[in-house]
């Protein structure tokens, strides 16, 4: 069985109530048990957190053992130095996500410290991006 996490960045555990003209009316947990679901034969581990630093642990932990990363970074996208090393320095692919089309958006959005070493990006089609991103491991 293939193995697979998704790696949510900070604010994205407000996904339903934050800015849902722009993220969507939908809760990650609702979406998650959707995908669970639907990929009976992938095991698709989740993982959020606010924190950069407990990002980057996430990211070395599965990163020589799992078979595809699906990392939205969200704000640290643009800013971590960090978390873009840890892609570097890990086995185990990683596909970049946004919700959002980062690029129709403020200057700042368009700078990504996670492409230059991502093995593909996906973005803008709200909450399906994930479901191509999983697809793109299959
Ligand atoms: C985001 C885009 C980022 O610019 C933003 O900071 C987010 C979410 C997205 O999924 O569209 O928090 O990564």
């Amino acid at each position: 069985m293939k193995k697979l996490i998704i790696i949510n960045g900070p604010n994205l555990n407000l996904l339903g109530k934050r800015e849902p003209e722009i993220y969507g009316g939908e809760t990650f947990d609702s979406f998650l048990e959707k995908i669970q679901s639907k990929y009976v034969n992938v095991q698709i581990d989740y993982f959020q957190s606010n924190i950069e630093g407990e990002l980057i642990n996430k990211i070395q932990e599965v990163g020589f053992s799992y078979d595809g990363i699906v990392l939205n970074a969200a704000a640290y996208t643009h800013t971590s130095v960090g978390i873009g090393d840890a892609i570097k320095a890990i086995e185990t692919p990683v596909v970049e996500v946004h919700i959002s089309n980062t690029f129709a958006r403020e200057a700042f959005r368009h700078q990504s410290y996670i492409s230059p070493n991502a093995k593909g990006v996906i973005l803008g089609f709200g909450l399906q991006s994930y479901i191509l991103a999983i697809e793109s491991f299959l």
